[in-house]
């Protein structure tokens, strides 16, 4: 069996942070990038590097302290994203749409400017503002023709009540991955041209990923970046998209191939839009939730196994607590490596394989959560097939996603071909090698790495692929 040099662990134990300096500290590692040494898996503390960035967010709260019963409206639960001066909150509760304060909320900010003299260095205060999370007087709107009849109307209210100097515009485009495009794209910059928006507008998303990451670009770029916030509406853009900034659109040749990093102002997740989500979408968002347990927070996926009928029965607060427990672990990640050099890679667990088969049995066939529960399952047999894991684990992971009702294999017509040529073009692949995030060691550690026996892949594949 290879050895594991080239590899890092990425175990962080989501909500607790150690300050002490002298802690071993992954990130640095991390954020060095595939050159850094081994490290045995297993959980460590971790300090953030300085430099980078202030406190690590979120209000923790103990696992199994959490109330599981009706929805429960009013104050909503806040988790920071914590990226120095781009840092943002991320609003999750009941009835927020109710709460126009909550987007109007007036920001202060503080500028400060370091002067220096001859005889001494001095700090001096330049400047301080207040803002809202709505920007300027012009909003434009993105949504799509499914979601536009369901929340369109109250999220304008949202935005506007008690603020009448605000104009909202809005822009329903076709619902649908095949329009994550250029061309779809072009009908949100005919909006805002035609509408004179300035370079004191907002971009407000409404929906799922697809709007979402569509809608984040398209502020990314118009008039070089303009105000942005997200209002997620499936559970896979609560739990993930509208979190850690990537946006963009697919090319004909390749899934999110164009885009950029792009935080938006903040993010807020009413979750009584969960309750006209088709089921299929409620599960396969479970499927990046699931996820997060096992690369990083065991806690949490003994709370998953010990809540998951509640969870699909769509009890609030259940879904609220896993919502905001994946925008924490989210948060966290995305804080120490915001452009992927290399901790944020892990959250692709499963993603590798799944690519594969949202490639090879064709888009639109199986959802996204789909192809990612059968490739959490097929990265987790390689990894006891390398012997990183105990086979309780397998059959822990195995359990979660039937109980989800996930796919817990791929397609029968997928074969080891199928696999082999799209994982060959992964993004993942460095000098011929591919990188995979695997299970190794305790429930929630994991190792993005391309040491490993490459028989135990060719094992997988053949395991679960028939011909
Ligand atoms: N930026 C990132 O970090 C990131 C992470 C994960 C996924 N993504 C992207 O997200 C996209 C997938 O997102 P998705 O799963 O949300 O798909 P989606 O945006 O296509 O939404 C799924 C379906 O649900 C509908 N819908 C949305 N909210 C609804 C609601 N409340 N009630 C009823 N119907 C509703 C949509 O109109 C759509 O038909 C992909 O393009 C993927 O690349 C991006
Ligand atoms: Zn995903």
């Amino acid at each position: 069996m290879a050895s594991i040099s080239n590899a890092f662990s990425l175990s962080l134990p989501c909500n607790r942070i150690a300050n002490s300096s002298s802690d071993f500290n992954p990130i640095t590692s991390a954020l060095s990038g595939l050159d850094s040494g081994e490290f045995s898996p297993g959980r460590v503390a971790v300090s953030k590097p300085s430099g980078i960035g202030g406190r690590i967010c979120a209000n923790a709260t103990p696992v199994m302290d959490q109330p599981v019963g009706e929805k429960s409206s009013g104050a909503p639960t806040i988790v920071e994203v914590d990226l120095g001066n781009r840092s943002y909150p991320i609003y999750i509760g009941s009835g927020l749409f109710d709460q126009p304060e909550l987007l109007q909320k007036l920001v202060y900010s503080l500028r400060l400017v370091f002067r220096f003299s001859q005889r001494s260095s001095y700090l001096v205060l330049m400047g301080c503002s207040f803002d809202r999370h709505v920007h300027g007087k012009k909003v434009i709107v993105v949504t799509n023709t499914t979601i536009a009849p369901l929340y369109l109307d109250k999220v304008v209210e949202a935005l506007t009540k008690g603020n009448t100097a605000v104009s909202v515009e809005y822009v329903i485009l076709p619902d649908g991955e095949k329009f994550k495009d250029m061309d779809t794209l072009m009908k949100v910059f005919d909006k805002a041209i035609e509408s004179r928006l300035d370079r004191r507008c907002t971009f407000v998303a409404l929906g799922g990923g697809v709007i979402g990451d569509m809608c984040g670009f398209a502020a990314a770029s118009f008039l070089r970046g303009v105000n942005f916030i997200q209002i997620p509406t499936t559970v896979m853009a609560q739990v993930d998209s509208s979190v850690g900034g990537k946006t963009g659109i697919n090319h004909p040749l390749g899934k999110n191939l164009i885009g950029a990093f792009y935080q938006p102002q903040c993010v807020l997740i009413d979750t009584d839009t969960l309750d006209t989500l088709p089921d299929r979408e409620l599960a396969s968002g479970l499927a990046e939730v699931i996820k997060y347990g096992l690369i990083r927070d065991a806690e949490f996926f003994e709370w998953q196994e010990k809540n998951m009928e509640k969870l699909i029965a769509r009890n609030p607060n259940a879904l609220a607590y896993a919502i905001k427990r994946s925008c924490e672990n989210k948060a966290e990640v995305v804080s120490f490596d915001e452009k992927e050099s290399g901790l944020r890679a892990t959250l692709n667990l499963g993603h590798t394989f799944g690519h594969a088969i949202e490639t090879g049995f064709g888009y639109g066939q199986w959802l996204h959560g789909e192809a990612v529960a059968a490739g959490m399952v097929m990265a987790v047999d390689m990894s006891y097939r390398l012997g990183w894991i105990d086979s309780s684990i397998v059959k822990r992971v195995d359990d979660i996603l039937l109980h989800t009702k996930l796919p817990t294999a791929p397609p029968e017509t997928m074969t080891v071909e199928m696999f082999k040529s799209v994982m060959a073009v992964d993004k993942k692949v460095a000098d011929g090698l591919l990188r995979l995030i695997l299970l190794k060691g305790p429930l929630g550690n994991c190792v993005f790495t391309g040491e490993y026996d490459r028989k135990a892949l060719d094992d997988t594949l053949s395991a679960f692929c028939k011909s």
